[in-house]
């Protein structure tokens, strides 16, 4: 049969996953086993992944999520069919740990590896959860990453535009930095700003001057950062009121300036002569239920469906590296012993 069942891992940024999917031809992919192991407390107390630190958790990780991956999915390695790994982008010591475990399975077993980029994985995740016909357009939008692609099929995406500086995560993560919240700080800056006032802080909503899709953030941390020290500089702190008012502030900045630029990746899909019928999102980010509101009103106007795939799958996991494994193999891709990780890796 056609049928295949592929091992994806995942170790390029603070995550040991591994995964099985397995795919027939005409029906919906199945996940027979989805299994992360996350780092956050490893890192806590400094504020930010630390790469030496997160080298050394996967390298001791990756075998542990793979057997476990496979006594969930009640199957033996041998009963795979191949072996799909993240090679890149990512920080580098990740990346290695987890192409250097699936060359050692594949040499050991003869099954065959096939490298993918993590951010294909995100992009293809739709098709996992979904009927998601190419081409579709694509937000991703992640702590290191921010981009509108079209997605054409399995190798081929067309970027439309991206930010030109930080990507939408590592700024809320900054946001719940300097309020004094955990990390990762997406979720509890989403938290804060459900009690705040958007109105009571100005926050810009760059690049919007300026047509196409390219975006930038920084200056959004700046605002926070300016708002943040008028509080202090007038009354010695901030107040739960202000932190939350500051947090709504940022996040609906954020969520203006993604959504405004949906509207240009829309109409630049058009401009090119390609017809999506549905916009995706995925990335970390896409948790936002402000931004997910957002651009589902931006999509009802254009008359494009949305999708958010589920949270567990929207970040980082390895059953979409399966997953864009199995689409990667289906269209003839092979990699062998000589496969390299790559640290950056544009699509
Ligand atoms: O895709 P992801 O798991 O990792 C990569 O960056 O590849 O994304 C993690 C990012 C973090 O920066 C986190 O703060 C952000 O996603 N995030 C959120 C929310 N949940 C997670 N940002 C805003 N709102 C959320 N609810
Ligand atoms: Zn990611």
């Amino acid at each position: 049969t056609n049928t295949l069942t592929i091992l994806g891992i995942e170790s390029s940024c603070d995550d040991t996953a591994a995964a099985i999917v397995r795919h027939a031809p005409g029906t919906e992919p199945r996940i027979l086993a989805n299994i992360v192991y996350g780092q956050a407390e490893l890192h806590a107390d400094f504020g930010g992944v630390v790469p030496e630190i997160a080298a050394r958790a996967h390298a001791e990780k990756v075998d542990l999520a793979v057997e476990a991956a496979l006594s969930e999915a009640g199957l033996g390695l041998r009963e795979c069919d191949g072996i799909a790994v993240t090679a890149g982008p990512g920080l580098i010591g990740g990346v290695l740990s987890g192409v250097m475990h699936a060359k050692g399975l594949a040499a050991a077993t003869g099954l065959p590896l096939v490298g993918v980029n993590h951010l294909a994985g995100h992009a293809l995740t739709p098709r996992l959860v979904g009927t998601a016909p190419y081409p579709y357009l694509m937000l991703l939008v992640s702590g290191g990453h921010c981009q509108f692609l079209i997605v054409e099929g399995p190798e081929s995406f067309v970027r439309l535009g991206g930010t030109i500086d930080d990507a939408p995560g590592g700024a809320f993560d900054k946001t719940a930095r300097l309020l004094g919240l955990p990390q990762p700080g997406g979720p509890h800056v989403e938290a804060e700003a459900a009690k705040g006032d958007p109105d009571r802080f100005a926050f810009p909503r760059p690049l919007l001057d300026r047509p196409g899709a390219d975006m930038s953030f920084s200056g959004l941390k700046t605002a926070l950062m300016r708002a943040r020290d008028g509080c202090v500089a007038r009354s010695g702190g901030i107040t739960a009121q202000e932190r939350a008012d500051l947090c709504a502030g940022f996040q609906a900045a954020m969520r203006d300036v993604l959504a405004e630029k949906a509207r240009r990746a829309i109409a630049l899909c058009a401009e090119r002569g390609t017809v999506p019928t549905l916009l995706a999102v995925a990335g970390g980010v896409a948790a936002n239920l402000e931004l997910r509101s957002a651009l589902e009103r931006v999509c009802a106007q254009a008359g494009l469906a949305f999708t958010a795939p589920p949270l567990r799958l929207c970040t980082d996991n390895a059953a979409m590296i399966a997953w864009a494994g199995i689409e990667r193999m289906r269209a003839g891709a092979r990699d062998d012993w000589t496969l390299s990780a790559r640290p950056r890796w544009p699509l």
